[in-house]
């Protein structure tokens, strides 16, 4: 017999079942109360609010744990390579030497973009956000893949995750291109997922280029790191859309546009302005602090606090060791570094950020390994959108291939004005 939860509800007694998940997790199934009683809950931001039971991603907030598909993330970093997990969080399983394979040779076999994809690029400025850029042209694939756009069909859906999988770097290197006034540099389809992406960004035709082997290992940590992280707010919105049938191009292209908001993925580039606008304002790191404890300024440290994590992030205590790493091994003294640590430091020694459970998130230091790794400021948030793509398929595919999937529709309680009389415009 499962459990129920008793609620007195306005006078009433009623029970509802509550839901146990595989880490006995706990929550009240809700979904019949406004049918037996004309309410509704409300719980602006979502706080505590489960869209969805999902077996993707576990992750706990107090204990600071991450698991994708059970397996811990610090292993995963350690062990795999992003394709792997790619594989994981898309199918499962951890992939056996024939099926990773078969899934690289897929994608290697789908990273070119058609010819009249790369005209898009002549269209937008110069200055364009590359965030923009990859949202619309991972849109635009729905013009291009025509064949490929049924939700309901399973080969359409496997060969457009082949197809985005593979693209995305393409397209996310263009973009980098078009900035610096670069030619487009093709796909090279016998290196790997992050070698190729980082010789599309940084080779040009008139010398031969080889990525650097430390680099190639840092961006496939990163890439790890950020494939997955439950129901924030990109992949619920890539759920949201992806509930109303929408085609996948269309899911992930939502996606990436609520990726680049500064409270969320956008926040890899603010934590490096922020930066820099603290060495260029002499360095005072407690000034700093006090500004963002002042409620009167506005200003918050960027890279510090998360909705879920309130111990540490554990993906931000494996970047800061590979940037440890990297700083060294690249005998690169970059003052940000050193200012990052010492407002890490402070902050975290004082009462307004101990109380309030701020630590720092996981873009706080993975700014500073793009940085060491000569990616511009502005592809920070683009390279976490590469390696959330997993993560957001994954959703997309689970609630695809769930029986009890509805379109996702909340209710709210109206609070504006009450009936009134229609005014004729020379009468206002
Ligand atoms: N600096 C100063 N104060 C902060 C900060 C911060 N970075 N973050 C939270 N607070 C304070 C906030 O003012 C509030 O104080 P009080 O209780 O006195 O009103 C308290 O801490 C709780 O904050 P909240 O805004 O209610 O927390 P939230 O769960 O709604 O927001 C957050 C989470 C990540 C949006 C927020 O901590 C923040 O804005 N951080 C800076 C932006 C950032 O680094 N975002 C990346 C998040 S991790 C990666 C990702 O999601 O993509």
């Amino acid at each position: 017999m499962s459990k129920m939860a008793k609620i007195d509800c306005e006078g009433h007694e009623l029970e509802f079942p509550v839901v146990e998940g595989t880490e006995n997790e706990k929550a009240i199934d809700i979904s019949a109360l406004r049918k037996q009683t004309g309410l509704i809950t409300i719980d602006e931001g979502y706080v505590n609010t489960g869209s969805t039971q999902s077996g993707i991603t576990f992750l706990n907030g107090e204990e600071g744990i991450l698991r994708y598909r059970g397996y811990p993330i610090e292993d995963l970093a350690k062990n795999c390579d992003f394709v792997e997990v790619a594989y994981l969080l898309i199918y499962g399983e951890l992939p056996n030497q024939t099926e990773l394979s078969d899934f690289r040779d897929s994608i290697r076999h789908h990273t070119m973009l058609h010819e009249d994809m790369r005209l898009f690029y002549n269209g937008f400025p110069r200055d364009a956000h590359p965030m923009a850029i990859l949202s619309s042209v991972v849109s635009a694939m729905s013009t291009f893949y025509q064949d490929s756009l049924d939700p309901h069909d399973p080969e359409q859906v496997e060969i457009s995750i082949r197809r985005l999988m593979a693209k995305l770097p393409t397209i996310a290197a263009y973009s980098h291109n078009k900035s610096e006034g670069q030619p487009f540099a093709y796909p090279q389809n016998d290196l790997s997922y992050c070698e190729n992406f980082l010789q599309m960004m940084f080779s040009v035709p008139c010398e031969p280029y080889k990525a650097d082997p430390t680099f190639v290992e840092a961006l496939n940590m990163l890439l790890i790191v950020h494939a997955d992280h439950e129901q924030n707010c990109s992949t619920s919105t890539v759920r949201m859309v992806g509930s109303a049938d929408s085609n996948l191009f269309a899911s992930i292209s939502a996606g990436i546009c609520a990726l680049w908001g500064p409270l969320h993925g956008g926040a890899n580039e603010a934590v490096v302005s922020m930066l820099q606008q603290i060495q260029e304002d002499g360095g005072d790191v407690d000034k700093y602090v006090a500004m963002a404890k002042d409620k009167e300024n506005g200003f918050r440290l960027m890279g510090f606090g998360h909705r879920v994590y309130k111990n540490f992030d554990p993906r931000a205590k494996i970047i800061k060791k590979a940037c440890d790493q990297l700083l060294n091994k690249l005998d690169l003294d970059d003052p940000l570094f050193e200012i990052a640590q010492r407002l890490e430091k402070v902050a975290l020694e004082d009462e307004y950020f101990v109380k309030r459970k701020l630590y720092p998130n996981v873009d706080f230091y993975s700014g500073v390994i793009y940085r060491a790794m000569g990616i511009p400021v502005g592809m920070f948030t683009v390279l976490f959108a590469m390696g959330r793509l997993p993560g957001w398929i994954a959703h997309w595919k689970e609630m695809h291939e769930s029986p009890s999937k509805r379109i996702c529709r909340p209710r709210q309680i109206y609070n504006g004005p009450n009936v009134r009389e229609f005014v004729s415009i020379e009468n206002r």
